[in-house]
């Protein structure tokens, strides 16, 4: 039987840490469903269709990962697509409180399916999306060291845009 597991998250990009993520898990299940939640709380920085097309353009060298959106709870996402597990990312202790919480009440709603934590490579501990799109309001290219380069083009391309529009 081929398994699937679902790796759900905003990207609001796509990093390098996420990448570092999907790999391993692309190493252990027969399918990864990058899940790309679009009803999420936050407000991002990148319109869906943008996050939709760097997260695919970036794993295009995976042969058995696929990005979809995903509007919904993610524990029902993940039944509809037949996943057996949901794959999270523990970089910090301080991701843990939060992370138990979510795999728990997913866990209490659909308990076949169970939420499988991986550590990604100690370079990535301290990266989220919103550090590297602070970085790039500045200008950084250290954001280059972290994201895909067709990401960090955009970044740049986004704030470019801003710029030229606020001022
Ligand atoms: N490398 C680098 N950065 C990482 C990372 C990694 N391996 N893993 C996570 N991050 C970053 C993310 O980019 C994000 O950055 P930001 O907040 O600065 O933009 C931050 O760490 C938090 O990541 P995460 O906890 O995955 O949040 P998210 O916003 O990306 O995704 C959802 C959260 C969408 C997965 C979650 O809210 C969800 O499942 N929602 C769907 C609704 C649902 O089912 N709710 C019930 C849950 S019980």
């Amino acid at each position: 039987m081929e398994r699937t597991a679902v790796y759900p998250g905003t990207f609001d990009p796509i990093t390098n840490g996420h990448l570092d993520i999907i790999e391993r898990a692309a190493q252990i299940f027969d399918w990864v469903i990058v899940a790309l939640a679009v009803n999420s709380a936050k407000k991002t920085l990148f319109t869906e269709q943008e996050r939709f097309a760097l997260a695919t353009q970036s794993l295009g060298q995976f042969a058995n990962v696929r990005v979809m959106l995903c509007s919904g709870l993610i524990v029902e996402f993940a039944r509809q697509q037949g996943a057996v597990a949901i794959v999270r990312g523990l970089r910090a202790v301080s991701d843990f409180e939060y992370e138990l919480q979510m795999a728990l009440m997913n866990k209490k709603m659909i308990p076949e399916i169970n939420t499988m934590f991986l550590m990604p490579h100690e370079r990535y501990t301290y990266l989220n999306s919103s550090i590297i799109r602070e970085l790039a309001r500045y200008g950084s290219p250290t954001i280059r060291d972290f994201v895909p380069a067709i990401v960090a083009d955009a970044l740049m391309k986004k704030e470019e845009f801003r710029a030229r529009n606020a001022g």
